[in-house]
């Protein structure tokens, strides 16, 4: 698990997804572009890609204004976030009070609700902000709600976060409007789209993504002959018949500790896109921000 705020798809994390984007980036010759995502979340990919100066900003979007209010806090005030990180007791009485933020999110500031955002990822089971503490509202489970809140370990992350700031942004847009305001750009960006899951993706997202949306989206990528993306979904035949345009392939994803299992997922390219012959090599995070630009 490395992306500081746990995708909420992979509750352990995309493991080999950063190396393999970055020798997709390599072999096509796009090293030090601007990377966009769409549908970020996380971004447990691109922070990653931009620590290994492997891109050199990294454009984010998701419409979830919970999302939104996460990242603009760590953007905009790394260091009281850090000292929430620091100091809030992570308690079920501390998680009513996250909760209730959401119930009232006008009555909040940026800052308390971006951590709330990060505290319900952290504490919740499998990191769904809509879901129950790890362990329970008795806490009564095996394990319990500080289980993945390691303070010492989250301040680090948020701390090189907030090293690499100013070669991030993030905005809260549909991806659709996104994707046309970034691809309008003099040279466009490396674009990683990971759309909310076909199957699972209504019970799991706010604004979740029904048919209509996956097509619109897969029309708006079918238009763009000279972007360069990579897109990654649920194996579901309605994505195969979508995407028959295009390279389609299986790839496994590891999960957590939690949910023991292989998943199998999509790996979308256009047929135009080379992709790496060799194993992706793991990559290696340069020292600050101040090496990569
Ligand atoms: C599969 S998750 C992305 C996970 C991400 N790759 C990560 O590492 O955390 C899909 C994301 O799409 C967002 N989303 C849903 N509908 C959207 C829309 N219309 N436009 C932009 N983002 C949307 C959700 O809020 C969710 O964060």
């Amino acid at each position: 698990m490395s992306s500081v705020f746990t995708p909420l798809r992979y509750p352990g994390g995309k493991s080999s997804l950063a190396p393999l984007l970055s020798a997709v980036i390599k072999t096509n010759g796009l090293e030090g572009s601007v990377y966009a995502e769409p549908f970020a979340g996380g971004a447990g990919a691109g922070i990653k890609l931009l620590y290994a100066g492997v891109v050199s900003k990294i454009a984010l979007n998701d419409a979830d204004p919970r999302i939104l209010d996460f990242w603009l806090a760590v953007i905009g005030q790394p260091n009281k976030f850090l000292d929430r990180i620091a100091n809030t007791p992570v308690t079920v009485n501390e998680w009513y009070k996250k909760k209730a933020i959401w119930k009232n999110p006008k009555q909040y500031n940026l800052l308390e609700r971006g951590f709330a955002t990060f505290f319900l990822n952290r504490v919740n089971r499998s990191g769904i902000l809509e879901g129950n503490p790890i362990g329970g509202l008795n806490q009564d489970g095996p394990y319990l709600i500080d289980a993945r809140f390691n303070r010492k370990n989250l301040i680090k992350r948020i701390k090189r976060m907030s090293e690499w700031r100013s070669l991030i942004s993030f905005s809260g847009l549909d991806a659709i409007d996104f994707l046309s305001a970034v691809s309008a750009q003099p040279k466009p960006p490396f674009l990683y789209l990971d759309p909310p899951y076909v199957a699972k993706g209504r019970s799991l997202y706010l604004n979740a993504y029904q048919h209509e949306h996956h097509e619109k989206l897969c029309n708006w990528l079918k238009s763009q002959d000279r972007l360069s993306w990579v897109l990654t979904y649920d194996d579901h035949p309605s994505i195969h018949k979508l995407y028959s345009w295009c390279r389609v392939e299986r790839m496994n994803i590891r999960y957590s500790a939690q949910v023991k299992r292989q998943a199998v997922e999509l790996l979308i390219t256009p047929r135009r896109l080379y992709l790496p012959e060799d194993k992706p090599k793991p990559l290696r995070y340069a020292a600050s921000a101040f090496v990569a630009v």
